[in-house]
């Protein structure tokens, strides 16, 4: 049985994948230091290490203790509006950290090696669906943090053989349909979450940054990927890395919707109006992200299955209605 590394395991999007490399019937060491990650996304049959990347003994001493054949490093910060007002942090925690971990990976003999990226490594979209080929100038520093990732991996691809899958997320939402996985994110910025805890009542009102886009409505429009969809994508990429060097490929639903149009699927769930009011444009921002998927279907064998809007809207409305 294959041991695989999961660096961020007890996150929102590592813990789903967690979900499924054990359904796939991997051996499974979940690797955070829980700074966002929580121990309620630790799944039974997984090994959990607490450790930070941000101090090299101790994720080499994981890596010399199982030897794994693969590695998913999903450990990051991730809000791209932070990340323009803490750019050393944000320098620190995702590459720093991702050199950390790729110098223990390959000192102990991993094969193979699936990277969290983003769709922000595109920056403001030349052509619309993005595919992969797009030109990669980030406008945000977290998006310049996982385009730096990246080219080191491309070096160490070359230099040392290691088979790497670069995955480029766009915006992940949902959780577990089976009910199994209900850790809450921790201080969320995404849309969806934090109208979840408007919802709730646990945030005053929703903040829509910027009704002036030249959108349909006014509004962002955003690709909207199910966790479940990303989760069962890496564990392919892991199988597909058996014989591909190199991979990079966009995750997203390839279908657009506006904050609006998330906006208003949310209160038809909830039965009643989020309190909400528009703000000024984020910097590092822009219009319209949707991705082509094409490659990842291709490649991967991949197809999203619970990326329709009402299937996000209520497998998250199910996890934060019944959340103490
Ligand atoms: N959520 C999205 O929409 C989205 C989109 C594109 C890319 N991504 C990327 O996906 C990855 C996972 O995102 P998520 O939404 O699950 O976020 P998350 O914050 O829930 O997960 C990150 C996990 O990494 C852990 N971690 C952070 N720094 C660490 C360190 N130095 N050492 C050990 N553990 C550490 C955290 O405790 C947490 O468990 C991130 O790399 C993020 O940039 C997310």
């Amino acid at each position: 049985m294959a041991r695989i590394l999961v660096v961020g395991g007890a996150g929102y999007i590592g813990s789903h994948v967690v979900q499924a490399l054990l359904a796939a019937g991997y051996k499974v060491v979940v690797f955070d230091n829980l700074s966002t990650g929580q121990r309620c996304n630790l799944l039974k049959g997984s090994i959990f290490r607490h450790g930070d990347l941000l101090r090299p003994a101790s994720i080499a001493e994981v890596c010399r203790e199982f030897r794994f054949q693969g590695v998913i490093h999903l450990a990051a910060l991730k809000a791209a509006g932070e990340s323009m007002l803490r750019p050393e942090v944000y320098a620190r925690h995702n590459i720093t950290g991702s050199l950390n971990l790729l110098a223990a990976a390959t000192q102990f003999g991993v094969e193979r090696f699936v990277f969290s990226s983003s769709a922000a490594v595109y920056g403001d979209p030349e052509r619309l669906p993005i595919d992969e080929q797009h030109a990669t100038r980030p406008v945000n520093f977290y998006g310049f943090t996982k385009l730096t990732v990246e080219q080191n991996l491309a070096w160490f691809a070359r230099l040392r053989g290691l088979h790497i899958a670069n995955l480029r997320y766009f915006n992940a939402v949902g959780y577990d349909p089976g009910g199994a996985l209900r850790g809450l994110e921790k201080r969320p910025a995404n849309l969806l979450p934090v109208c979840m805890e408007v919802a709730r009542g646990w945030r005053e009102r929703l903040e829509i940054f910027g009704d002036d886009w030249p959108t349909p409505d006014g509004t962002c429009i955003r690709d909207y990927v199910h966790v479940t969809d990303l989760a069962a994508a890496h564990v392919r990429a892991l199988e597909v890395l058996g014989t591909r060097e190199t991979l990079t490929l966009n995750l997203g639903s390839e279908v657009g919707y506006s904050v609006l149009e998330v906006v208003q699927a949310v209160e038809r769930a909830i039965g009643r109006e989020l309190p909400r009011s528009n703000v000024a444009r984020r910097s590092g921002d822009s219009a319209e992200l949707v991705a082509s998927a094409e490659l990842a279907r291709e490649v991967l064998d991949w197809q999203p299955q619970h990326s329709s809007l009402e299937t996000i809207v209520s497998s998250t409305w199910n996890v934060y209605r019944d959340a103490p």
